[in-house]
């Protein structure tokens, strides 16, 4: 257990500086070593993944608006290499874009409640049509849930004209 514990500890450590997330301790599988995502899925599944998500998006009337419609591909691409970076792949991700910085990058998008339920929502059924490995959908499916949450950076609630602007998480 002693080797567990320290293991753990630098995945943990490992996590926070990679995506910025608070990892959750008490999660069920918190010995799942997220390296063996990659093994399991390769490039290939990983492509399946992103592009089962990325059909989606064009039509969706909250996520749509939100990203480039003339470089889906583009940002496809940069989704698939961060996951593949993330869960023990090559580090294409790092080389062309260098740290991830997600909470940064996403600063420009209206992230409230909603959009991210969305966005999880899409990203479950692109898991489901891409027919995974139950221990890697699960793996993958609680680090989507954790990492969309820690990317809210807006409230719902329309502020009236001259009220405080809601308030945002910034640690940058
Ligand atoms: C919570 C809801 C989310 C929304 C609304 C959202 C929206 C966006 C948008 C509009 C882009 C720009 C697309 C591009 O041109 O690259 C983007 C980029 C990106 N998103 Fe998200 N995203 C969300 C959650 C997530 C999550 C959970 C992850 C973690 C897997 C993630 C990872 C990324 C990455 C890696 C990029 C590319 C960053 C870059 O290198 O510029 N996003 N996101």
């Amino acid at each position: 257990m002693q080797a567990d514990v320290a293991q753990l500890a630098e995945r943990l450590i490992r996590n926070q500086q990679v995506t910025g997330s608070i990892p959750v301790v008490g999660s069920s599988n918190l010995f799942m070593e997220e390296t063996e995502v990659f093994t399991l899925l390769g490039e290939a599944g990983f492509a399946r993944l992103t592009a089962a998500f990325y059909r989606q998006i064009p039509q969706d009337d909250i996520l749509g608006p939100m990203y480039p419609a003339a470089d889906l591909e583009g940002a496809e691409q940069r989704l698939r290499n961060f996951l593949i970076f993330r869960f023990g792949g090559p580090a294409r991700y790092i080389e062309q874009r260098g740290h991830p910085r997600l909470r940064q990058r996403h600063f420009r998008f209206p992230i409230t409640q909603a959009a991210r339920d969305r966005w999880i929502l899409l990203m479950m059924r692109a898991i489901e049509t891409s027919e995974l490995p139950d221990e890697a959908a699960q793996c993958l499916s609680r680090f989507f849930a954790e990492t969309a949450t820690f990317l809210i950076n807006q409230s719902e609630s329309v502020s009236a004209p001259g009220a405080a602007p809601p308030q945002t998480l910034r640690w940058h």
